[in-house]
């Protein structure tokens, strides 16, 4: 059984997902296999895998043709993550160790690249240069939100287009994109393959806003991963942007903010600051309203199982601790 209730009506799949994730990152090389199945052992939603299955439930039963995809979807985001944890110096992911902390960066950099060079070898068997184009260009836009993220620390004057901007190239393309292929892969009419990737792209949105919650609100253990650690880098998202907006105290926080020092020897006085302004509740109506939007996407589509569970995953979203 998997761990939520709205993968059920593709739960066979995912199981199937979860065997060739193992068997697709296994290399002679016992080093990189060893901290790419780590990785993988450690847990994780598998929620691009199960958005593209889902798309495709509206148009097929069998699914087997898309198995590779999710799996090489899966791939990919294990693999921005394996060097995610090196660039935000993480120690634990998916309650593990990282890879980073397990094996070092020189491993972890080897690893990523493994991990996606395997998810291409996937892509390239559909032989569809369509596919292939769509998965380029969002995982351009990946190494181009990071790197927008890394050139914004401690930046107190960069605004709301900013933020949105670094979070949809990190988190609600590969989203989107997954939506989007599980519908090209089987067909499904123009109109609703767009309606997907909006659905996916909105959907990404509320969830990277979500996780900017969580960094500030979460339980490290139920998490899985820290919290605290985007103020301790001096990477400033929606919460704390409100607090900068609007806190009688806005003048110190963004003095604060822009010191490198103060984020990391002050990072619980700054979060406390931010939760005292509201800038959670703020950061919560604006995850509900992408929520929303995805949700809206969903009225063109069938009326099928898989629109519930879509539907669901919404609410999930905006719910979540994890
Ligand atoms: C973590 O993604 C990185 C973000 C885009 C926020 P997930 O929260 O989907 O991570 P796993 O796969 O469940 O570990
Ligand atoms: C998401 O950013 C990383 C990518 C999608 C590449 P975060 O740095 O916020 O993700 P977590 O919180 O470490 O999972
Ligand atoms: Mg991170
Ligand atoms: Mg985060």
């Amino acid at each position: 059984m998997s761990q939520f209730d709205f993968f059920d009506p593709i739960a066979d799949e995912l199981q199937k997902v979860e065997s060739q994730l193992s068997e697709n990152v296994d290399s002679e090389l016992t080093l990189l296999n060893d901290a790419a199945v780590h990785l993988i052992h450690a847990g994780g939603k598998r929620l691009r895998p199960a958005f593209a299955l889902l798309a495709a439930r509206f148009y097929r039963k069998d699914l087997s043709d898309i198995i590779p995809m999710a799996v090489a979807l899966e791939l990919i985001h294990l693999a921005t993550l394996v060097h995610d944890d090196v660039i935000d110096n993480s120690s634990t992911r998916r309650g593990a160790q990282t890879v980073k902390a397990a094996w070092g960066n020189r491993v972890s950099i080897y690893a990523g690249n493994y991990i996606f060079a395997r998810a291409l070898a996937l892509v390239a068997s559909y032989q569809r240069s369509d596919v292939v184009d769509v998965l380029a260009q969002a995982s351009m836009k990946i190494c181009e939100g990071e790197i927008f993220q890394m050139l914004s620390c401690y930046n107190v004057h960069l605004g709301l287009k900013n933020y949105l901007r670094r979070i949809e190239r990190k988190t609600a393309l590969l989203i989107s994109v997954s939506c989007e292929l599980g519908a090209m892969l089987s067909n499904a009419p123009v109109k609703e393959i767009r309606a997907l990737k909006k659905y996916g792209y909105y959907l990404g949105m509320a969830f990277q806003i979500t996780d900017d919650i969580l960094d500030f609100v979460a339980d490290e253990h139920t998490l899985g991963k820290p919290t605290g650690s985007d103020i301790r880098q001096g990477v400033i998202t929606l919460p704390a942007l409100y607090a900068l907006w609007h806190d009688p105290r806005r003048e110190e926080l963004a003095r604060l903010l822009a010191s490198p020092q103060a984020c990391a020897s002050q990072a619980e006085h700054i979060i406390n600051l931010v939760i005292e302004s509201d800038g959670i509740d703020y950061a919560y109506y604006a995850s509900q309203h992408f929520a929303r939007q995805a949700q809206r996407q969903l009225e063109v589509l069938p009326d099928v199982i898989a629109r519930e569970e879509l539907a669901k995953i919404t609410d999930f979203v905006l719910d979540r601790d994890y």
